[in-house]
């Protein structure tokens, strides 16, 4: 466009393409719009020979074109320009260019009716548009003393100043929006971690607002019982003091007594939820244990109890008394859960989980081998919305008087306290069966001991 490859350039052909060529290079690192505009007013059109010009740019209404750079007579520093020239779209020279987008090349301009004259005026002058995203971003413009200054190959040079401008200016805006892109997408990401903090705070808060609820509960449900059960043994004793009847006096004294040993199992009960009950564990077959307990709760209770106990049950270590009232705790619900009776079935079996076992019914069982004891009821199930709080201590659903509302908290502290776990699967109104997991005691050898 500029030169025939066959046809050595001249001198000054040759410095054009200098120019262009440094321009090109130049244009990579040019970092913004502003810049650019300079960098061509300066750089490109004041080497070129032209000894004027001034860039306009157009505003995004595209009504207006305004002075953002300018060198030669009116600016022969090349300073920033305090007071800008505005020309509407379609007035003067600069204003038609950028209405048709059609670059002119005027002779004389004291013959051409769109010329406005400036303090100084000028005799030839060369437009070209600006022309970016099929829009008008401005134009380029240079005047000259002499008339008939400026011919073919200024056109033709100032022409690819525009283009290669243009181009970028494309490049800017790409740059500009993926840079908004990057920053939008690092806002979002800002906001996803707030609200991510925010949510993990609020459910710690909620955790702690329920812990706090559960340690009321407790406190206040203690007091509660243990304020009962004083009042039954003062009561008494007061009575006592005024009987003469020998048989009387063995039914106070005999009632003060079960009052007392009840406060021993509530305080006992604490203990155990709270981890600190005293265990002695010993290895022994949860079979013959499971079999004991029936023998002694069963007598109390109305319903048949079934016993499924697996041969060749692997030992486990566990304090044979606070296994025995965890399991009691156990049948005594599954007998409330059914107030016209019904039959409890207690299993036994071992049972193996691998690393990553589907069939584990509990996050919180290791993989290993455990000794499984579950007991089954045809009771009520249990409400999804009371599932969750089963363990909490003083948590019932029973009347007053009937549930203490520590069985649960008591099972699950002593399971834990055995390194073993305890789940509840329930099905509303189909029954409940609780299931406890207690670690196999393993032997010297490795094996697992029966
Ligand atoms: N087998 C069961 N069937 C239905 N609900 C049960 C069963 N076991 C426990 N629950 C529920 O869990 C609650 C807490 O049980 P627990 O801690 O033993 O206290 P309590 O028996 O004194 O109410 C019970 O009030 C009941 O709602
Ligand atoms: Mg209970």
């Amino acid at each position: 466009m500029m030169q025939s490859a066959l046809r050595p350039a001249a001198p000054e052909e040759a410095s054009t393409l200098r120019t262009l060529n440094a321009f090109a290079v130049d244009l990579i690192s040019i970092p913004n719009v502003d810049d650019l505009f300079w960098y061509v007013a300066r750089n490109v059109v004041g080497q070129l020979k032209f000894i004027d010009c001034v860039i306009y740019q157009a505003n995004p209404e595209q009504t207006m074109l305004t002075q953002v750079a300018a060198l030669g007579e009116k600016n022969p520093y090349g300073r920033t320009i305090l007071n800008p020239l505005q020309i509407p779209f379609g007035h003067g020279i600069t204003g038609q260019v950028a209405q048709t987008r059609e670059a002119v090349v005027i002779e004389d301009l004291l013959r051409d009716k769109n010329y406005i004259a400036d303090t100084q005026p000028a005799r030839s002058e060369i437009c070209v548009p600006l022309i970016f995203d099929d829009r008008i971003v401005g134009v380029i413009d240079s005047e000259h003393p002499e008339p008939g200054a400026f011919g073919a190959a200024e056109l033709e040079v100032l022409i690819t100043v525009a283009a290669m401008t243009s181009a970028k200016l494309e490049l800017l805006a790409e740059s500009e929006r993926s840079h908004r892109r990057y920053t939008d997408l690092v806002q979002s990401h800002a906001q996803l971690t707030q609200e991510t903090n925010n949510r993990k705070s609020l459910e710690a808060e909620l955790a702690n607002a329920r812990k706090l609820e559960a340690i009321g509960r407790l406190t206040g449900g203690f007091a509660h019982s243990f304020n009962n059960l004083l009042t039954v043994i003062s009561g008494n004793l007061d009575l006592a003091e005024e009987e003469q009847s020998e048989a009387v006096l063995k039914e106070l004294f005999g009632d003060a007594k079960d009052a007392a040993s009840r406060g021993a199992k509530l305080i006992k009960d604490m203990l155990a939820f709270s981890q600190r009950m005293h265990l002695v564990p010993e290895r022994l077959s949860l079979n013959d244990l499971v079999a004991r307990t029936r023998d002694r709760n069963g007598h109390r209770l109305s319903n048949e109890i079934n016993l499924e106990l697996a041969q060749d049950l692997w030992d486990v270590s566990v304090d044979p008394i606070a296994a025995e009232v965890a399991l009691g705790n156990l049948i005594l619900n599954a007998r409330d859960a059914m107030p016209s009776g019904g039959i409890i079935r207690i299993t036994t079996d071992n049972v193996t989980y691998g690393i990553g076992d589907t069939k584990a019914p509990s996050q919180e069982i290791a993989p290993g081998r455990y000794v499984r004891l579950r007991v089954i009821d045809e009771g009520t199930g249990i409400a999804s919305h009371v599932l969750p709080r089963i363990y909490d201590p003083f948590y019932t659903t029973k009347p007053i008087g009937e549930g203490t509302g520590l069985g649960l908290s008591m099972v699950m502290g002593f399971m834990q306290q055995s390194k073993g776990t305890v789940v509840a699967q329930t099905e509303n109104p189909h029954g409940t069966t609780f299931e406890l997991y207690f670690p196999a005691t393993v032997d010297e050898t490795g094996l697992v001991g029966n």
